[in-house]
């Protein structure tokens, strides 16, 4: 799987944020650049990936290779994707590598924020975060992930929060086919779930996110 690298115009657009709350925690954050930008806003902001067990030289390695191997994603599914909020593809690569690069400094500088953790056990305490974010992990992997685990995940995910928690895409990676067991994992959650379209579009028709509300 990439350790990809979206910068926070992205997370903005796909999670469709205004203002932050106090606490966020982005599960799977990979190379985002989302955890540095808030937390340079005063969010009290935590990343989580298994890829933060890598040793410093192997994870920056991991997320400057995964830049090409994405976009050849892209093009073996050209059609799949459309350009409208991007531009063009140089565009797309700018604020990656930006994104990338602004992740390395952060985790030389404040590694406290970037926690070692892999779905669907996540090492932190109930409602520890106001906001949980979750970009291109659940339902993007569903080809590897099965509907158990996805279950498991959203769990995971709801535990650790006290208010939302919001997940994007819901389609499947490449071609961006529609997951099978989307519908009947919502109907087995314990909170109250909506699907709500968001500013942004890549992968064609995937222009919605999950919302799960607690209170
Ligand atoms: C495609 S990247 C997305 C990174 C970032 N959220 C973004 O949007 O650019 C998927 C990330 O999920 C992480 N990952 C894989 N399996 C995971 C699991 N079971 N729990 C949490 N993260 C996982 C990978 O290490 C990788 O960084």
């Amino acid at each position: 799987m990439l350790v990809t690298s979206r910068s926070y115009a992205e997370y903005e657009a796909m999670f469709d944020l205004s203002e932050l709350p106090d606490s966020v925690l982005d599960c799977c954050a990979g190379g985002a650049s989302f955890t540095a930008e808030a937390a340079a806003r005063g969010v009290d902001a935590v990343a989580v990936d298994p890829a933060y067990e890598l040793p410093a030289a192997e994870l920056v390695d991991t997320v400057r290779r995964s830049l090409p191997a994405g976009s050849r994603i892209v093009d073996q599914h050209a059609d799949s994707f459309v350009w409208t909020w991007y531009g063009d593809p140089g565009r797309k690569d700018e604020l990656r590598i930006e994104a990338a690069d602004r992740f390395l400094q952060d985790v030389a500088v404040a590694p406290e924020r970037y926690v070692p953790g892999t779905l669907p056990e996540l090492p932190f305490g109930d409602r520890r975060f106001e906001l949980v974010l979750c970009s291109h992990l659940l339902f993007t992997w569903a080809d590897k992930y099965d509907r158990d685990w996805h279950l498991a995940a959203l769990r995971e995910l709801i535990r650790v929060s006290s208010s939302e928690v919001r997940i994007f895409p819901l389609v499947n990676q490449g071609a961006g086919d529609p997951v099978e067991f989307l519908p009947d994992l919502l109907e087995a959650l314990p909170v109250r779930s909506e699907i709500r379209k968001v500013p942004y579009e890549f992968q064609v028709g995937a222009d919605e996110m999950l919302v799960l509300s607690l209170d």
